[in-house]
């Protein structure tokens, strides 16, 4: 049994677990033992030839697992389960295999993720607490330091639920009851690898955890200032050095001539905050980010105000920020050599005699000036100022991440966010993190002809909303670019991904918020230092 690596969030709305590595199957007392397996393993209208722990495991109950699998038709197709209780037979009471499909075709970690998901929602909702769980999938190429990080992050992500405001909590409906985790590795592995990776997925957890918690709450708590002060906390609470925090409050930002952004926030009783976060690590740095989430903390659509069933959701309108807040989370951990920047500008799109009017003509902090024609194009026109500003530091690279149009949900369902780019190099780079860690991107063209409709057609430089019907994502995102002048730039719309509703995903159930882009930032990161 290797040393203890706990993890204990602050917030008590989320799940704590410890992990520990441990060698075989039986070695600890467990509610419940997790081993995979391959449709190898059980063939069709053929005896199963069982080897390793499911041979243990059908030892021990005396054939019974053979049994089990026949009765119940199980094929080991990826992600089925086939769940007994195993009497005591070995120190746990029940037994979940989890189907890992053809042992060929196991080449991926979202494979591996899929089964995990699975198989730990299952956990949970069997209300076990200490479970040893075999870190399957060894066979191919997969290495086991990331397969175990894949595991450790699922196991954390995937039982979630927001239960903080419930008076009476479900009792029967368990969640996130899971306290220990004995990863069963081979004797041959590399435990420290193992190690280092277990304490990335903690720190990436958290982080996803922090973004998850600031997206549920109801924006009556979740207001700008909430924002700001978060940021705050979590880098007065960091041991980290290099940090440095600046909250622009509603007067800086007049100093600094932010008028997109400021008109924006004009409508409501809520002070718009200017968040601006750095981050120079020790080493001297070839690398400078600058990640900028929009932080619209409600979105009513402006006086061009959204009907009533598209506001309902409208909290979540400030995710790209919690996706870059819950970064700022894990850079005061991950000791990164990579100088980096992190924007928001957080405020809340209201109707009121003092909102921002269609027709109203705007001078950005760049000089740039735009025509209002739909207040509920909002996120851009704060964006425009927040991206100017980010370029003024002058990073390498800029990603924004914004809920930025239902034109996405359109074009990519739930199932993938939409990426837009001036620079390919940066775009492949961004593609390969988010494919490595988990989550979906998909770009979208960013050619000449969609320009047109945000530059041309009015009297000022640029139109919000922009002229025509087509293309709304890409529109957006060309608003966007024009404020980012020469610096390598990419653009992601979390609008569909950012609160799956249709089906869960590998991390988070559907009906939740998933904190998307925290994983694929933070592996971005990873591989940028190494
Ligand atoms: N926050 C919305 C985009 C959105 C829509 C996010 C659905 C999540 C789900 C954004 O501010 C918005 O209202 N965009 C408009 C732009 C249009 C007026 C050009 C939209 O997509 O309808
Ligand atoms: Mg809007
Ligand atoms: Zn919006």
């Amino acid at each position: 049994m290797s040393e203890v690596i706990a993890f204990k969030p602050k917030s008590k709305n989320i799940m704590t677990a410890k992990f520990h590595l441990t060698k075989d199957l039986n070695s600890t007392k467990a509610d419940l033992i997790i081993v995979g397996a391959y449709q190898e393993d059980f063939p069709k209208d053929k005896e199963p030839e069982l080897n390793g722990f499911l041979n243990e495991i059908n030892d021990a109950c005396e054939n019974g697992l053979i049994q089990i699998a026949k009765l119940e038709a199980f094929e080991a197709k990826l992600g089925s389960l086939l769940v007994f209780p195993i009497f005591n037979k070995l120190k746990a009471e029940r037994v979940l295999i989890v189907g890992l499909g053809s042992k060929k075709e196991l080449n991926n970690l979202n494979q591996i993720r899929k089964a995990c998901s699975i198989a730990i929602r299952r956990a949970d909702s069997l209300k076990a607490k200490t479970i040893n769980f075999e870190v399957f999938g060894l066979e191919n190429k997969l290495d086991i330091a990331q397969i175990s990080r894949a595991i450790a992050e699922v196991t954390l992500l995937a039982p979630y639920k927001f239960d903080k405001y419930l008076s009476q909590k479900d009792e029967n409906k368990k969640f996130m009851g899971i306290e220990t985790i004995n990863l069963i590795v081979p004797s041959t592995a590399a435990e420290k690898q193992i190690q280092a990776q277990l304490e990335k997925a903690l720190i990436s957890a958290e982080a996803v955890l922090l973004a998850r918690e600031l997206i549920a709450e109801p924006p009556n708590i979740v207001n700008p200032a909430y924002l700001a002060e978060t940021v705050q906390k979590i880098v007065k609470e960091s041991s980290q050095t290099g940090l440095t925090l600046k909250i622009l409050n509603k007067a800086d930002c007049e100093k600094l001539g932010m008028g997109a952004f400021l008109a924006v926030a004009q409508g409501s009783a809520n002070e718009p905050k200017f968040i601006h976060f750095h981050y120079k690590p020790k080493v001297k740095a070839s690398q400078h980010i600058a990640f900028v989430g929009k932080g619209i903390t409600f979105d009513s659509g402006g006086l061009s105000l959204k009907p009533a069933k598209a506001m309902e959701k409208m909290k979540y309108d400030m995710a790209g920020s919690a996706a870059v807040i819950g970064l700022i989370k894990a850079i005061t951990k991950l000791n990164l050599p990579i100088e980096i920047t992190v924007m928001v500008a957080a405020c809340e799109n209201m109707p009121s005699g003092t909102a921002y009017r269609p027709g109203d003509i705007l001078t950005s902090m760049s000089g740039k000036t735009m025509e209002i024609n739909n207040t509920d194009a909002e996120g851009r026109v704060t964006l425009a100022d927040s991206v100017y500003y980010a370029c003024q530091q002058k990073p390498t690279a800029i990603i924004d991440i914004a809920t930025l149009t239902g034109a996405i949900v359109v074009a990519l369902g739930e199932t993938a966010a939409g990426l837009m780019t001036n620079n390919s190099e940066l775009a492949n780079n961004l593609k390969q993190a988010f494919e490595e860690a988990g989550e979906r991107v998909w770009e979208m063209p960013m050619y000449d002809d969609y320009e047109e409709s945000v530059v041309k057609g009015t009297i000022a430089d640029m139109l919000n909303a922009g002229s025509g019907g087509q293309a709304g994502s890409q529109n957006g995102a060309m608003f966007i670019k024009q404020f980012v002048g020469e610096t390598p730039w990419v653009h992601l719309d979390i609008a569909g991904t950012c609160w799956p509703e249709k089906r869960d995903t590998h991390f988070t159930p559907k009906n939740n918020p998933a904190g998307f882009g925290v994983l694929g930032f933070i592996k971005y990161l990873e591989n940028l230092s190494q």
